[in-house]
């Protein structure tokens, strides 16, 4: 049967950066997210998507780089377009790994009006289509999101998944 969204192992849809645990390794990250979210088409055909994106990316990226932070350590931003072969969804997955495997993300009760933080887990998780948390060895965890693309805002391109 012919792929709807064919596997293009010329471009795979897929890329990994290591960063600084500082806002401007954060910062960073969210415009290497921009450039490779446009280069996979992303902002045109979802542009939902690709704004929820780079929102979970900063929220993200900010969390490793000042709760997951070690010193003299750097986080790792990982991004992957790939679609399901059963059900045709393609998935946008983000990926944020850093050294504190002792500490995880929260995500708070409701917050007060006039609360400085606590926001951006509760954001990624209106934002995402499903997030979590896994232990990353030796000592390390990635935080994850993902959202779903519908088959009409999803590239044509991205990598196939089992
Ligand atoms: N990467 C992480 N490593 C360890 N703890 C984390 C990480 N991300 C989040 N947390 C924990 O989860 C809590 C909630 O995170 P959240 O991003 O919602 O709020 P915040 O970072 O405290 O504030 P805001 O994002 O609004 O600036 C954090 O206060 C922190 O205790
Ligand atoms: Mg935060």
């Amino acid at each position: 049967m012919k792929s709807e969204f064919p596997r293009d192992n010329e471009s795979p849809r897929a890329h990994a950066a290591l960063l600084s645990s500082t806002p401007k390794g954060a910062a960073i990250g969210r415009r290497i997210a921009r450039q490779h979210l446009t280069s996979w088409g992303i902002n045109s055909r979802a542009p939902e998507a690709f704004h929820s994106a780079l929102l979970i990316v900063a929220e993200l990226a900010t969390n490793a780089s000042t709760h997951g932070r070690v010193p003299g350590r750097g986080f790792e931003l990982a991004l992957s377009l790939t679609t399901a072969r059963r059900s045709r969804t393609t998935v946008l997955r983000i990926e944020v790994s850093d050294c504190r495997g002792d500490r995880h993300p929260v995500l708070p009760g409701a917050c007060s009006p006039n609360s400085q933080s606590g926001r951006g887990l509760t954001l990624i998780d209106a934002l995402a289509s499903r997030w979590g948390t896994v232990p990353r060895d030796p000592s390390a965890k990635t935080v994850w999101a993902e959202i779903d693309l519908t088959s009409t805002d999803a590239p044509t391109h991205a990598t196939d998944a089992v």
